[in-house]
Formats: structure tokens, C-alpha cells, sequence
């Protein structure tokens, strides 16, 4: 059988994101042998380097698993022996050619196989993949490109993308990155579910009160105001990271593991949601705070923000799939920036014991009583279920205890970074953790209405310190449902 090669070209490779994310998971997949034998990283961008100025920005980029220090300073020297650099316009055809010339010396005969990987600003996405398609697609093996959000800021801009990378490239050789399910609890979901007996019965109206999307970063958007007043929380994170959670978690049982047939699961239940409604949403911007002597600033303080920007650096919003399953059930979504702590998880929320024997031992509080199931993405990553117990001793007293399985005490591997098995995965052609455009339509399509009227209407934010746990706001919508959010019970610091 014929050698191949496979050819990465990491394109605006000299950004934050090749820096943080890509070129160390590059090298993370080839410390763990996962790349092909022959395989060529390239970094495009238009500012001039050298093959070795390139290697030593790389260089400082790296890092070893905790766990793996052997041999890794020779694996480093390795990897970057197999990194170059091409200086070109994004919109070059003629530059592009030039990537393709030098593209074809490493790969000599073999047969080439390309993955660029678009790490540019939106307004590139389009000429850099008329190029690539035009004047650097392989010739005798495939040919794919990774994107990142944002795709679009509404429905009607997002189809517009679709339609343009369309023209260049077909469906199947787009990668639409959405991070969050490359992480290992996010993967985890459906094998939890689906592979265990004791929880795909109770996956519905029937048992579950209500189900929790909660993200939470414990800083503000320090040097990223540029990109995120045009975008806001709810584009950001919500429309993107915790709705895919939500399909995921939310879907009928697909035919098979294959991509199409989870995909297929997916858009259903996206196109089962009801449209969000602007009373079902709270919106808020975090202020300045001065905590311990130290001054913390306001969203409006970044310099690459307009003076009145009314973005929402924070929003909670509650959600309804009209479907058999989960008619009535209230699924809700929190996500903000600079609050009190860095967190993301899943949390269940099971309904009350019918006729419990054991409510006098609860008083009159019977929601501490029910079950609750979570699911910590990260940091820290864990799943645990809440369930009432007996306190050792002769008296009948119960409390609330935790089966808990803790990620760091019973799993001795360091996990992997969510864009390492994305590449691996797009490099390999598995499409099952990538975003279909019907998907995305049918995502954009949930929120678009909702993000016109707060625009149109200038809906104003409300105001919380940075630091803090958002507005009180959020509190209101979800008792307007009678749910309590599990991540604000006093309990939750003694939590593992
Ligand atoms: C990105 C958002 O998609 O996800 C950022 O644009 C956010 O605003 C980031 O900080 C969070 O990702 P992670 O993996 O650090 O939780």
C-alpha cells in the first residue's frame, strides 16, 4: 500500500489560539504517537519568519504531561524539526501556491492528505479557504478544514458563511470546531447514559424536575473586548458550548455511535426547542469591585470597548423541548464572566420521592430531599449523585451524602486537552464531536429572535460586581419555575 503523509497547516499561526491551543496539542498527539509517521506542521500568517523563528515561538508554547517527563525535551526537539513557516496574504491564491509548492517536497511521492486549520478572525475565513481549496487542496488524498466560531452572530450571517464555504469546499470536508465536546466529560455524557441501566430510565419528564448548564469564569474578558462586545455571552457560550451540551444530553438514543446518526439525534431534539422568549432571559455586565484592597475592573473599563456597550458579559435563560420526552421540564442555562469562581457543569435535578416515608427527617425544605446528579466538566472533574442517608448511630437521622466518582483520585491518567482529540479526530475523518450545518442552523435558529429583540430594544444589563455570583435576576427566573440553581446551595462549598 502507498505511504501517506498528512500535511497540518495551522493558518494565523502566530494568534493566541495557535499559541495556547494548537500547536501543543500538535505536540501532545505526537508525544502520544497518535500522528502518522510522516506528518509536516505549517504555520501561515502574513508576518515574516524564519523556520526557526517560528520553531522557537512554538518552543515556549509546549509542555509536558505530568505524568510523561521522560524523553520530552527530545520529543520537543523532534516535533519542532518537523515545523515550518510560509509568509502569505490570506487572500492570495498566488501565496497559497507558493505553501503548495513547498507542501509537495515533504510529502515527495507519498500520498498527501491536508488539514488547515483556520485560526484567523471571521472576516478571513472565507478568502483563506478559496485559496487553500484553489491553489493548496491535496491532489491525491483529502483535503479538510477545521473552523472555529464564530460561524455568523445570527441565523441569516451564519447561512451566509455556510453558503460561501459551500462554493469551495463540500460538507464533509468542513470541521466546525465547538471545543467543549472534545472535553472528557462532555464525551463522557452519552457513554453515562446510554451504557449504564440505572440512569437512561430516569432520563425524562417523568423523573427529572429540571436540568442546570452552568458556566462560569472567575475573570473578566481582560485584552478580548475587541471580539466579545460584538458577540456577547449568549453568543459566546451559550448558543455554542451549553446548547451542544444540552443536545447531547437531551436526545433520543441514536441508531449507532456513527457521526450522522448522533448528528441526526442532535438537530432533532435542537428542532423539538421552543424559541427563547425575552421573560425567560436574564442579562447582566459586571462592574468594577474592590475586594481585599484590590480594585477590580468593570466590563466597560477594557479599552477595547465602546463606553456604553450594553453586551451581556452574563446571562441565565431557561429553555422547553416541546417533545414527548421533556415536555415541561425547564432546562436552564447560566454562563457569565468575572463571577466568583471558574467552573463548568451539568447539574440534574431529580423530582421528590412520591409519599416519602422519610419527610419529617427533611422538615419542610423537601427540595434538599430529592436527588441530584452532576456532572463537573471542569476544573476538578467529577460525577456525583446527591442522595439522602442514614447518619450512622441508634437515632433514625438522615443527611445528604455524595456517591462520588472524583476524576483525579480514581484515574491516575492527566486528562487530555479538548483540541487534542479534535485533531486527532478531524485528521483521522471522524465527525462525530464536529457541528453539521443543520445543527448549526437549527441552533442559530433558537436564539436568533431572542439576540434581534435585546439589541433592538436595548435591553440593558444588569449590573454585578466582578467577583460575584451574577445578578440576583437569575435567582427570579428560576424560581419563576420553582428550581433553585444547584451551584448557589449553601451546602455546595463542603461539595467534592
Ligand atoms: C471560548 C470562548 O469558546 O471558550 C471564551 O470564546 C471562553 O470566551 C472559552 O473563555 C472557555 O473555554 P474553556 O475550555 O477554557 O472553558
Amino acid at each position: 500500500e502507498r505511504e501517506s503523509t498528512v500535511s497540518i497547516t495551522v493558518v494565523g499561526a502566530s494568534g493566541d489560539l495557535a499559541k495556547k491551543k494548537i500547536f501543543p496539542a500538535l505536540f501532545a498527539l505526537f508525544y502520544e504517537d497518535c500522528l502518522p509517521k510522516h506528518f509536516t506542521v505549517y504555520g501561515y500568517a502574513r508576518s515574516k519568519m524564519t523556520d526557526a523563528e517560528l520553531r522557537n515561538m512554538v518552543a515556549k508554547t509546549l509542555t509536558c504531561r505530568i505524568d510523561k517527563r521522560e524523553n520530552c525535551s527530545d520529543k520537543m526537539e523532534q516535533f519542532l524539526k518537523r515545523c515550518f513557516y510560509h509568509s502569505g496574504q490570506y487572500d492570495s491564491e498566488e501565496n497559497f501556491a507558493a505553501l503548495d509548492k513547498k507542501l509537495k517536497e515533504h510529502e515527495a511521492s507519498r500520498l498527501s492528505n491536508r488539514l488547515f486549520y483556520l485560526s484567523t478572525p471571521p472576516s478571513i475565513f472565507i478568502d483563506a479557504v478559496r485559496c487553500a481549496s484553489q491553489s493548496a487542496s491535496s491532489a491525491n488524498g483529502w483535503t479538510r478544514v477545521i473552523v472555529e466560531k464564530p460561524f455568523g452572530r445570527d441565523l441569516g450571517s451564519s447561512a451566509a458563511l455556510t453558503r460561501a464555504l459551500k462554493q469551495y469546499l463540500e460538507e464533509e470536508q468542513i470541521f466546525r470546531i465547538d471545543h467543549y465536546l472534545g472535553k472528557e466529560l462532555v464525551e463522557n455524557l452519552s457513554v453515562l447514559r446510554f451504557s449504564n441501566l440505572v440512569f437512561e430510565p430516569l432520563w425524562s419528564r417523568q423523573y427529572i424536575r429540571n436540568v442546570q448548564f452552568l458556566f462560569s469564569e472567575d475573570f473578566g474578558t481582560e485584552g478580548r473586548g475587541g471580539y466579545f462586545d460584538n458577540y456577547g455571552i449568549i453568543r459566546d457560550i451559550m448558543q455554542n458550548h451549553l446548547l451542544q451540551i444540552l443536545a447531547l444530553f437531551a436526545m433520543e438514543t441514536p441508531v449507532s455511535l456513527d457521526a450522522e446518526d448522533i448528528r441526526n439525534e442532535k438537530v432533532k431534539v435542537l428542532r423539538s426547542m421552543r424559541h427563547l422568549q425575552l421573560e425567560d432571559v436574564v442579562i447582566g455586565q459586571y462592574k468594577s469591585h474592590t475586594k481585599g484592597g484590590i480594585s477590580y475592573p468593570s466590563y466597560l473599563d477594557d479599552k477595547t470597548v465602546p463606553k456604553n456597550s450594553l453586551t451581556p458579559t452574563f446571562a441565565a435563560a431557561a429553555l422547553f423541548i416541546d417533545n414527548a420526552r421533556w415536555d415541561g421540564v425547564p432546562f436552564l442555562m447560566k454562563a457569565g464572566k468575572a463571577l466568583h469562581t471558574r467552573r463548568a457543569e451539568i447539574r440534574v435535578q431529580f423530582r421528590h420521592v412520591p409519599g416519602n416515608l422519610y419527610k419529617r427527617s427533611f422538615g419542610t425544605d423537601l427540595d434538599r430531599a430529592t436527588n441530584e446528579l452532576v456532572i463537573r466538566v471542569q476544573p476538578d472533574e467529577a460525577i456525583y449523585l446527591k442522595i439522602n442517608n442514614k447518619i450512622p448511630g441508634l437515632g433514625m437521622r438522615l443527611d445528604r451524602s455524595n456517591l462520588n466518582l472524583h476524576y483525579a483520585a480514581r484515574y491516575s491518567k492527566e486528562i487530555p486537552d479538548a483540541y487534542e482529540r479534535l485533531l486527532l479526530d478531524a485528521i483521522e475523518g471522524e465527525r462525530r464531536l464536529f457541528i453539521r450545518s443543520d445543527e448549526l442552523d437549527a441552533a442559530w435558529e433558537l436564539f436568533t429572535p431572542l439576540l434581534k429583540e435585546i439589541e433592538e430594544k436595548k435591553i440593558a444589563p444588569e449590573l454585578y460586581p466582578y467577583g460575584s455570583r451574577g445578578p440576583v435576576g437569575a435567582h427570579y427566573l428560576a424560581a419563576k419555575y420553582n428550581v433553585r440553581w444547584g451551584d448557589l446551595n449553601a451546602e455546595h462549598q463542603h461539595e467534592s
